[in-house]
């Protein structure tokens, strides 16, 4: 089974990443991280307890990460993260307090850990800002040539933005953490807009989850229809709700689910361009490190989703 760690901003996606780890029987999620984004880095951790414990998964630990950009030494939710994810990040849904705490061991230290454990067993999926990773990587370098891969939700290649013309959320958050994680040496596939916005969920499938009479279908029915209600607001172009974080752990344990192509990566930090990921022209000659997912099979992925979800909700 493939280890995976998801480093979230839980966030509604988010809440979906963990529901579609939870739900794949060749994953093992051997641990949540939590950084700041859709709501701040202690709501991220007790959010993410609270989706554990719903979905029968008080075992998996969850470790706290960074409050704050790397470049900065404070953070605020945006307004508009607020309008998406709801303020409490889980669509306004007042899900059962967790008896459990995240543990004391850092974000930052259990990837470091975890990577001396597991070695190219673990996948690290970042669908947040990546400021814990790059914190990792800067205190201990050996992690990028350990871990089998880093498939992170972010970024955008071949479409605008969408918190800028230009930048996508989750490298806006810390455009400096996420150009370090692209320059650095790890195996990384890059799950960004090109292809997230292509994986749409509509009323109709969380219908489906509440009429399945249980706890986290109910939940997840009221969290995504909240989630969808903001896309209706907000994006009229399109028809449902963007499955940007559950795509990077679909993509993560079956990569043939998107085609990709190889580039060096980088993050430009200064304006007109801040926070778009763009190929790196200073290293045309190198090897490339960086899977860029520019088209993805929606279909068969959504069927893959919904089975698999269903079949948790079912449950608990
Ligand atoms: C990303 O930003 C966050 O709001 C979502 O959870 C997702 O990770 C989409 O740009
Ligand atoms: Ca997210």
């Amino acid at each position: 089974k493939k280890k995976l760690i998801l480093d979230l901003d839980t966030g509604i996606d988010d809440a979906l990443a963990i529901a579609y780890a939870v739900a794949s029987e060749e994953a093992d999620l051997i641990g949540v991280t939590s950084t700041y984004g859709n709501v701040v880095t202690k709501q991220a951790a007790a959010n993410s307890l609270r989706i554990l414990d719903l979905l029968g998964q008080s075992n998996v630990p969850v470790y706290l990460g960074l409050p704050h950009p790397s470049t900065s030494n404070h953070f605020d939710v945006m307004a508009v993260s607020q309008a998406i994810h709801g303020v409490n990040g889980i669509g306004e849904v007042a899900l059962e307090k967790s008896q459990r705490q995240p543990e004391n061991e850092s974000a930052v230290d259990f990837m470091i850990r975890s990577a001396k454990t597991y070695g190219t067993d673990l996948t690290i999926i970042p669908t947040g800002p990546m400021t814990n990773l790059a914190a990792a990587i800067a205190k201990a370098p050996e992690l990028t040539a350990l871990v089998g891969s880093v498939t992170f939700m972010g970024g955008a290649l071949t479409v605008p933005g969408n918190v800028t013309e230009v930048g996508e959320a989750n490298i806006n958050q810390d455009p400096a953490a996420a150009d370090a994680v692209l320059r650095s040496s790890a195996s990384l596939t890059m799950v960004g807009l090109d292809v997230t916005l292509r994986t749409l969920l509509t009323r109709k499938e969380t219908k489906l989850w509440r009429s399945l009479g249980t706890k986290s279908g109910q939940a997840f029915a009221d969290i995504v229809d909240y989630y969808i209600a903001a896309y209706a607001r907000l994006s009229a172009n399109l028809n449902g709700c963007a499955l940007h974080d559950p795509l990077a752990v679909g993509v993560a344990l079956d990569p043939d689910l998107v085609q990709t192509i190889d580039l060096n990566m980088k993050v430009e930090t200064e304006a007109p361009f801040a926070a778009r990921t763009v190929g790196d022209v200073d290293r045309l000659n190198e090897p490339t490190n960086v899977k860029v997912a520019v088209n993805v099979a929606a279909e068969r992925f959504l069927q893959r989703f919904m089975q698999r979800l269903t079949w948790l909700f079912a449950q608990h």
